[in-house]
């Protein structure tokens, strides 16, 4: 059997951290409501000159470094965004040429915080397929450039970053299955109301913003994810108790929380960033894992279980033998 395994893993954070108490000064908010209610407190944003492929180029780096892989021998690059640098050339096709890679296929993916899972996916069919040897997967945002930073229901919420993992085809698992789902009923519940071909109204040339029904999204999260990774172990004939971590998107620690209730695990086997990260879209599961990776935490063998949700609704999840 041909499978796909993770050979490296990368991630970069922009240096600027945005705290708690400064989002006291600009909106009507408090550390203590943030924290309780998110578990955050603190998340980075993105130098005014630094974008997207910026910081998607420091953490594909540092997974190719990890992986002992040359630029050359990259035969897919998968860029999970929302977003991108430019409407168009995607960001991966700029990165393409920023990495030094050869004429491989490269492309930009969205499904929004799912943008990794899903790439993860999409990257393990075509090496079992026998269509890529080393494929660059990558998670890459600055969400912090939609926000509106006078809506305090979202403001505090969001982060930038970057995370990437090298896949290498192998005879024995690595990424065992993977899981990708959408539903399209729930788009008014998270998502920017202007964009491209709908067009942007001279009021809202400022920009995009991100719009968000949070509670609706928080219970619909919930429920969508427990309900991914009873799919996820059935899939692969395992039970609860045979998963060693949970890796999941970090959007909130209270749904973190009722993941790994559901999941009947310690929190000590959940790996939690959002505390300093907030949540960075789809570049939040490749951080966790490339932080989990480089604190010694996850170690080769174990089983681990990928999570993300967002909007569109889409969501999905991986299980990965490291
Ligand atoms: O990554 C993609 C998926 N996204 C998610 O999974 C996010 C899911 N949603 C959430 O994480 C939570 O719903 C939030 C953190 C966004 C909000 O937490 P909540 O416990 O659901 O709060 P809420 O929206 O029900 O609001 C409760 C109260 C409201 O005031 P009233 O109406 O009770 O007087 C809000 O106006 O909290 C108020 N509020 C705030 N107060 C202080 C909302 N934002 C803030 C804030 N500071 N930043």
């Amino acid at each position: 059997m041909r499978y796909s395994r993770i050979i490296g893993t990368g991630s970069y954070l922009p240096e600027t951290v945005l705290t708690n108490a400064e989002l006291e000064q600009r909106v009507d908010t408090t550390d203590q409501w943030i924290r309780e209610r998110t578990g955050i407190r603190e998340r980075r944003v993105a130098a005014p000159d630094q974008t997207t492929c910026d910081l998607a180029e420091m953490a594909a780096r540092r997974a190719m470094e990890a992986a002992g892989v040359d630029p050359s021998e990259i035969d897919l690059l998968i860029l999970g965004t929302t977003t991108p640098d430019l409407v168009f050339p995607s960001t991966a096709c700029l990165l393409q040429t920023r990495l030094g890679l050869g004429e491989c296929g490269a492309f930009d993916l969205n499904a929004a915080c799912s943008g990794f899972i899903y790439g993860l996916s999409v990257a393990d069919q075509f090496i079992r397929a026998g269509t890529a040897e080393k494929v660059l997967v990558i998670g890459a945002e600055t969400l912090t450039r939609m926000l509106d930073w006078n809506d305090r229901s979202t403001c505090v919420l969001f982060g930038d970053g970057a995370g990437a993992v090298v896949l290498a085809a192998d005879e024995k698992p690595g990424i065992m299955s993977t899981h990708i789902h959408a539903n399209g009923h729930y788009s008014d519940l998270l998502g920017t109301s202007v964009g491209v071909s709908r067009g942007f109204k001279a009021e809202e040339r400022g920009g995009v913003r991100v719009k968000m029904k949070g509670n609706e999204v928080f219970k619909v999260a919930v429920n969508t994810l427990g309900r991914i990774v009873d799919e996820t172990l059935a899939a692969n004939n395992l039970e609860k108790h045979d998963l060693d971590w949970l890796i999941p998107h970090q959007a909130n620690l209270r749904i973190i929380k009722a993941t790994a209730r559901k999941l009947d695990m310690s929190m000590d086997q959940v790996i939690v960033t959002v505390d300093q990260h907030g949540n960075t879209s789809a570049a939040s599961v490749p951080l966790a894992l490339d932080e989990a990776v480089r604190s010694g935490r996850v170690k080769r063998g174990e089983k681990l279980l990928l999570e993300a949700f967002g909007g569109g609704f889409t969501w999905g999840a991986a299980l990965v033998r490291y």
